[in-house]
């Protein structure tokens, strides 16, 4: 039963966000009709939704109205690592209504976004600003862990620029900035996820270092002497995914190096990382990747792994060069 009605948790995990129930119970309990005035939402619905939540251990009842959990908590605007903007962006119309298609997906081994959406999953949340700014912001609020350890794998040496290629918001790049004070970052990005990298940087006092520039990386990417590439390759199938490397590998500076951060996937792998290939399958067509497939990819992009290492799983960074340096 809970993966029968999966859905409507996620559902209302995401009402529990738009009604910031995680803010409003911050500071103690409060009642339904405090919440339901606050929010301009309907009283008698907003009591039954908080007896829904408590069923689900989101809130818990108090002498007067109801308190937040530690599990609403990470729902907190606020909170460090904050998963608001994920189980937002997660049950939002772009990926639910395609995940609605995964049978297809599975009985065609194609993308269903253009089938649920229209168009391609880029170009509608290009043609569709809010949930594309959300969806910029799932993406750093999924990304705190990851960037945390990736940032402390990376030995940049003696670099000065890293590009953050298909860097959304920028949150690896300014991670980056925040550790090594001598370097500066470019993130290269579609048109609609800049405003939100801007307003990141200038957040974090970063913005002296940092540029924001829109392109395609499949035409040409900014030169630096690292590039990072988090979360982009799974979106793409074998073809585009080589063109992408190589076009980065074009954009290295002499002695450069490229680094992706990814989940690596294997037969056994357990938890979140065979559903997330499956939700690549549905939303691009593309699929996560074995260490051998990675190599694979470099190979074909005149790359070579010089490292992979485990950060938290299921992801791994994995360190190239051109392949003619040290050969
Ligand atoms: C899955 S998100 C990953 C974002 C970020 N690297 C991270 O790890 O949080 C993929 C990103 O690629 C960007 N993107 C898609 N197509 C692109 C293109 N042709 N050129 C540049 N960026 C693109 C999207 O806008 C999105 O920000």
């Amino acid at each position: 039963m809970g993966f029968i009605v999966g859905p409507w948790l996620a559902q209302a995990v995401r009402a529990a966000v738009d009604l910031s129930l995680a803010e409003h119970l911050a500071n103690g309990p409060r009642t339904a009709s405090e919440i339901a005035e606050a929010e301009g939402a309907d009283p008698e619905a907003t009591a039954r939704f908080l007896r829904a939540c408590a069923s689900m251990g989101l809130v818990a009842y108090a002498e007067k109205g109801f308190t937040g959990t530690e599990l609403l908590a990470v729902l907190h605007r606020d909170a460090p690592m904050s998963l608001r903007d994920l189980a937002a962006s997660q049950s939002s119309a772009c990926l639910w209504l395609t995940w609605a298609r995964i049978p297809e997906a599975v009985r065609s081994g194609e993308a269903q976004s253009t089938q649920a959406l229209g168009m391609p999953f880029f170009d509608y949340l290009a043609a569709h600003p809010d949930e594309g700014a959300l969806f910029g912001a799932a993406m750093t609020s999924m990304s705190a862990p990851v960037i945390r350890d990736a940032v402390e794998v990376i030995d940049i040496g003696d670099a000065t620029t890293v590009v953050d290629v298909g860097g959304a918001h920028g949150s690896f790049a300014l991670a980056m900035l925040a550790k090594h004070p001598g370097i500066e970052a470019i993130v290269l990005d579609l048109p609609h996820a800049l405003p939100g990298a801007r307003a990141a940087a200038v957040e974090r006092g970063l913005d002296d270092r940092f540029t924001a520039v829109a392109g395609d990386f499949f035409k040409e990417v900014p030169q630096g002497d690292i590039m990072l590439l988090k979360f982009i390759l799974h979106d793409w199938s074998d073809d585009d995914g080589v063109r992408i490397l190589s076009n980065c590998r074009d954009a290295l500076r002499p002695g450069g190096r490229i680094v992706i951060t990814e989940i690596v996937i294997d037969d056994h792998a357990p938890g979140i990382a065979p559903l997330m290939d499956i939700s690549m399958l549905a939303c691009t067509g593309s699929r996560e990747r074995t260490l051998a497939e990675f190599d694979d990819l470099l190979t074909r992009a005149g790359l070579r792994r010089t490292a992979s290492t485990p950060v938290e799983p299921p992801y791994v960074v994995i360190e190239a060069t051109a392949a003619a340096v040290g050969k």
